[in-house]
C-alpha cells in the first residue's frame, strides 16, 4: 500500500509543531501540504513557525501556504488576545527554532484546499489542528468541497470542561461560527479529538529527557517544546499527572496511524456561538436528547503509551 497522504491546517504554535514533524517524518505518510491560520498568534507568525520547524527536519519541499488572518465572520476572538495570556504563554510568537529560510508558496491556503480536493484522485485526510476559519471559508468558496474530502480527523472541542473559558476549547472558541458551519456541512467522516482525549495523552518531563536522548532534531524540539507546555500548565493549568503536557494536536496524526490511540464514540455535534459564558462550546448529544443524527466520532479516551511511543519510535 502507498503511503496515507494528508494536508495538516495549523497555527503552529508548540504543539502544531510536534504534529508536523510526526506528518512529515513518518514513513507511512506523505503530507501533501501545511495550511495555516490565525490562532494562537497571527497567522504571519503561524506561518513563519511553521517554515521554521519544517527548515529544522530538512523537510523544507513541503509546500506551506498562508490562510485566514481573522475569524470568518467576527473581526476578532470572542474576546481579543493580550500578551500574556494563556495562549501567548504556551505559544509566544515565534517558535525559539532558528528563522526559516525557505518561503511560503504565492497562493492563498484556502484557494490551495479547494482546488487540491477538486483534482484529488486518492484520498487526502484533511487533519485540521487549529480555528477552522480556513475549512468553513473553503465551503464558502466552494460548497460541493464538503463532497471532495473524504475524511477529516481534528483537534477541537470538549465535553467535561474547556481550556480557554470553562465550557470551550481554545481552536473552537477563536472562530465558533466556522466551527459551526464545519459541523454542518455534510462532511461524510469527521473524526474530532476534543479535550476529554488530549488530556488523556500526557507527555511527561520523563518521555521529553527520552525524546531528546534520541538525539534528533525532532526529539530535541519535540523535548523542548514539551517542557516549555509542561512549565506553563504547572504554573497555571496543572493537569491530572504532576509535570505533564497535552501536545494535543500530534494525537491527530498518532491516531492516522494508530487508530487504536484513541477511544470514539459517534454522536451528534453542534457549536454554542451566541452564549456570554459559553460562546465556543461543543455541544455533544452523548445521551441521544436532542434531534440532530450522529456527525461526528468523537474521541472521549486516549492511550499515553502508545502516543508517547508512536513519537519516540517516529523521532529516532
Ligand atoms: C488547541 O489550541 C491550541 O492552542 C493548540 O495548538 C491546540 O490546537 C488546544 O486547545
Ligand atoms: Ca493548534
Amino acid at each position: 500500500m502507498g503511503k496515507q497522504k494528508l494536508i495538516l491546517d495549523v497555527d503552529t504554535g508548540t504543539d502544531d509543531a510536534v504534529a508536523v514533524m510526526l506528518a512529515a517524518l513518518h514513513p507511512d505518510l506523505e503530507l501533501v501540504g501545511v495550511t495555516t491560520v490565525n490562532g494562537n498568534a497571527e497567522v504571519r507568525y503561524c506561518t513563519e513557525n511553521t517554515l521554521r520547524v519544517l527548515d529544522a527536519i530538512d523537510r523544507s519541499d513541503i509546500p506551506v501556504f498562508e490562510g485566514q488572518r481573522k475569524p470568518l465572520v467576527r473581526d476578532d476572538f470572542p474576546v481579543p488576545r493580550f500578551d500574556g495570556d494563556l495562549t501567548d504563554k504556551i505559544h509566544g510568537k515565534y517558535l525559539d527554532v532558528a528563522p526559516a529560510s525557505s518561503k511560503k508558496q504565492q497562493g492563498h491556503a484556502v484557494e490551495f484546499l479547494v482546488e487540491t480536493y477538486r483534482n484529488a484522485s486518492e484520498e487526502i485526510i484533511l487533519v485540521p489542528v487549529a480555528p477552522l476559519t480556513n475549512i468553513a471559508a473553503a465551503l464558502v468558496a466552494e460548497p460541493k468541497f464538503a463532497d471532495w474530502v473524504p475524511r477529516i480527523v481534528l483537534m477541537g472541542g470538549a465535553h467535561l470542561h474547556g481550556n480557554t473559558t470553562p465550557s470551550a476549547e481554545f481552536n473552537i472558541w477563536a472562530d465558533p461560527e466556522a466551527a459551526r458551519i464545519v459541523f454542518a456541512a455534510g462532511f461524510a467522516d469527521i473524526t474530532m479529538v476534543p479535550l476529554d482525549a488530549t488530556h488523556k495523552a500526557l507527555v511527561t518531563l520523563d518521555d521529553c529527557k527520552k525524546l531528546r536522548s534520541l538525539g534528533t532534531a525532532a526529539g530535541r524540539l519535540t523535548a523542548q517544546f514539551t517542557e516549555h507546555r509542561i512549565g506553563v500548565h504547572d504554573e497555571i493549568q496543572r493537569m491530572d499527572i504532576a509535570h505533564s503536557a497535552p501536545v494535543h494536536d500530534a494525537l491527530c496524526i498518532a491516531h492516522l496511524l494508530h487508530p487504536e490511540v484513541i477511544t470514539l464514540e459517534e454522536h451528534h455535534v453542534d457549536v454554542e456561538c451566541e452564549g456570554r459564558l459559553t460562546v465556543g462550546q461543543t455541544v455533544i448529544d452523548t445521551r441521544k436528547r436532542g434531534r440532530g443524527q450522529p456527525n461526528c466520532k468523537v474521541a472521549f479516551d486516549a492511550d499515553a503509551g502508545l502516543f508517547v511511543d508512536t513519537l519516540i519510535k517516529t523521532f529516532s
